[in-house]
Order: C-alpha cells, then sequence, then structure tokens
C-alpha cells in the first residue's frame, strides 16, 4: 500500500510535491513486448480475469518506466462481462456485444441484471489487485478505473465501436426514460467495479468518459454528468474524471465539485484549462500523443511546456491528453518520466 505522501495522492489532494508525479493511460498494453509476448494465445477479457496475469500485465510499465502510478490491468466492459453480458474485444476493433441494447425492451431486459451480481462475481478483480498492491512499493499507488455510463452505453447501444455514438445520443431524446434507466444501471455496474479495486487496494479511481466530447453541453448536463456522479459519489479515494474533446464543459467535469482531477485532452492548453476549472481541481495530461514520434527536442520541449502550463493549476498529474497508440517506442516515455523527474535530458 502507498504512503498517503506518495506524488500522485499528493498532487490529487491539490500539493506540489517535489517528485512530478507521471503516468500514462494504457501504460500496461501493446507498445510493450513484453506485453505482447504475455498476451499470445489468451483473448483479452479473458486475460482480465485471470489474477496473476492481470497483476503481472499491470506491473510491466511501472518497473519499465519508473512511473508514479499503476494504472490496473483491465477494460471498461469487465464489469458488463461480470453480470452475464455477452461481449468480447475484438483485437483491432474494441468492444462488441452479441445482443446491442436498442429498444425499451432491451434496456428493461439488461438492466434488470441486479448490479450487486457484479460485486458478487468480482473476485478475480479483488484477487489481481491485492497481488499488484502487494509488489508495489510506498510511492507507487494503484489507480482503479471503471468507465463512465455514457461511454460504456456508447458501445452498448451500438453493439460496438463508433465514431459519432448516434445510437447512445439518439436514445437520449428518443426514449429518455429507457435512457436514464440504462445509465442509471451502467453508473451502479461501473460503482460496483471501482467497490471491488478499492476492496482490494486501489487508492485512486479514474473515470473514463473518453467519448463525452461527442456531446453538446446540454446534452451532458442533462443526461449523463448526473449519472457519472452517481458512479463517483462517496467514494472515499481520490476520484479523476477523464474526458477526450471536452473542452466546451470542463468546468462540468468537475462533477459538482466531487472529482479531485479532471484529464485534459491535448487540445486546450494546460493553463487555459486551469483558469476554467478553478483553484479546487487538480489537471492532469496533456502531451499529445501525435508527438511520440517525433524528433527528441521537439518532444522534449512540448513535455516542458505542458509542465510549464500545468503550473496555473492547484497540481498537476504529467499524463498524455489520451492513451499510448500501441505503436508507440515505449523507450520514449521512459525518456518523457525522466525528464519530468528532473534526471536526465
Ligand atoms: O494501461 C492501461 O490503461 C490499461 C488498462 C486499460 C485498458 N482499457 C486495456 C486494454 C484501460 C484503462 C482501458 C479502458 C478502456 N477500454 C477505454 C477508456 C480509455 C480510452 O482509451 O479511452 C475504452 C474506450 C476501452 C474500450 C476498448 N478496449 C478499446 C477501444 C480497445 C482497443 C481495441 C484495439 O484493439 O485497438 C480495447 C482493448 C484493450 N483494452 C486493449 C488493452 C491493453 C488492447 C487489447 C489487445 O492487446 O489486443
Amino acid at each position: 500500500m502507498a504512503s498517503p505522501d506518495a506524488p500522485l495522492l499528493r498532487a490529487l489532494r491539490g500539493d506540489r510535491p517535489e517528485r512530478q508525479p507521471v503516468w500514462f493511460m494504457r501504460q500496461a498494453g501493446r507498445s510493450l513486448p513484453e506485453y505482447r509476448e504475455l498476451r499470445v494465445g489468451t483473448r483479452m477479457l479473458d486475460a482480465c480475469l485471470t489474477p496473476d496475469l492481470a497483476a503481472e500485465i499491470t506491473l510491466q510499465p511501472v518497473r519499465r518506466h519508473d512511473v508514479d502510478a499503476a494504472i490496473f490491468f483491465s477494460d471498461i466492459v469487465v464489469p458488463l462481462r461480470l453480470a452475464g453480458v455477452a461481449v468480447e474485444i475484438e483485437p483491432g476493433r474494441g468492444p462488441v456485444f452479441a445482443e446491442p441494447v436498442r429498444t425499451a425492451a432491451d434496456v428493461a431486459r439488461v438492466t434488470s441484471i441486479d448490479p450487486a451480481d457484479v460485486a458478487a462475481a468480482a473476485e478475480p478483480i479483488r484477487d489481481a489487485v491485492r497481488l499488484v498492491v502487494a509488489e508495489l512499493g510506498d510511492q507507487v499507488p494503484l489507480i482503479g478505473f471503471a468507465g463512465a455510463p455514457f461511454t460504456l452505453a456508447a458501445y452498448l447501444v451500438e453493439g460496438g465501436p463508433s465514431k459519432e455514438h448516434l445510437r447512445a445520443r439518439g436514445m437520449m431524446h428518443a426514449d429518455p426514460e429507457s435512457w436514464h434507466r440504462l445509465a442509471g444501471w451502467l453508473a451502479q455496474v461501473s460503482r460496483a467495479f471501482l467497490a471491488a479495486q478499492i476492496d482490494g487496494g486501489a487508492q485512486a479511481v479514474q473515470l473514463f468518459d473518453s467519448w463525452a466530447g461527442s456531446l453538446s453541453r446540454a446534452a451532458f448536463l442533462e443526461y449523463v454528468a448526473p449519472h457519472s456522479r452517481v458512479a463517483l459519489e462517496g467514494i472515499d479515494v481520490p476520484r479523476i474524471h477523464f474526458g477526450v474533446g471536452t473542452g466546451p464543459f470542463l468546468a462540468d467535469m468537475r462533477l459538482g465539485g466531487i472529482a479531485d482531477a479532471v484529464g485534459v485532452d491535448w487540445r486546450m492548453p494546460l493553463d487555459e484549462a486551469a483558469a476554467i476549472v478553478g483553484p479546487d481541481t487538480t489537471l492532469q495530461g496533456n502531451i499529445d500523443p501525435a508527438l511520440l514520434g517525433a524528433p527528441w527536442p521537439v518532444l522534449a520541449a512540448h513535455v516542458d511546456d505542458v509542465l510549464d502550463r500545468g503550473r496555473g493549476a492547484r497540481a498537476h498529474v504529467l499524463n498524455l491528453g489520451h492513451g499510448v497508440p500501441p505503436d508507440t517506442d515505449p523507450t520514449v516515455l521512459t525518456r518523457i518520466v525522466a525528464r519530468a523527474h528532473g534526471d536526465v535530458e
């Protein structure tokens, strides 16, 4: 278990530790050859539900990069699998559901599953988290995570990945009652997934609303934010709320102040974001993943600029603006960590 003075935990509380905390979304995964090797012959969701494998994959990037947090290796659709929903992750594509949830009858069917079933089936999650936490030192907490109701619905209503999430966004307006029933249920499912990770020893959580940027501010406030709040309410570890393209409603991503930190993608400079979220919120981000392949001097100058602008916030956790692309050279990530820590280069 990490000490409360671990740099990440201090920054999430609003302090500025001497060591700049840094971790990367999707740091565990295909950018690492050791991950690709371990995953041969095992389907993604089976890997997520095999405790020693999930634990080892979680630890790989921590050993390699010297990051200030581990992010639990799992997926946003894992709690749906635990609830008995038929879902697979297709390589190179993403989550695919055997039966999309499109009509009022579909919504009634899926929401009749008791979210308590997720908690009951989550033993492999608790076990994997315990194995990870036992290996992490006292300076590196484990971040647990879950998908926000809208991002989960973007897959579940469509039945798979989509560009503009029209079916999920459409349901809000065509049948608001079904939408609210579905999003409310998804909030409970994600909450149960977070609770299992916290039980196992996760010391912070991140709610991923990766696709929230496809919403208008009005739709976010009416149809999404109340449910995301439910997913995070009453959780007693620091909470990070992340989305891509949420600049038009960044202040609302604070969820009325229950988010300790808000993630910012690469589109908005952090000094601007800091002025929007105000003095009570830590910022996380926002290295542009598109620069990871640039010559080192170009990337290093960008990292320095992100760090400079991050000083405008009450505290800053360095990260990318979205996940590590699979073709990233992992030595570049190690170099970014060293620079953020002031070690070399
Ligand atoms: O380091 C980490 O962040 C690891 C844990 C993690 C994964 N997925 C592992 C994963 C986390 C936090 C997620 C969250 C997730 N899953 C999100 C939100 C984060 C984001 O990137 O916006 C979303 C939208 C998903 C749904 C999902 N799962 C997608 C779009 C994909 C990619 C499909 C592909 O092959 O390109 C997945 C699969 C997935 N989740 C992989 C990993 C490592 C790749 C699986 C593989 O190795 O084949």
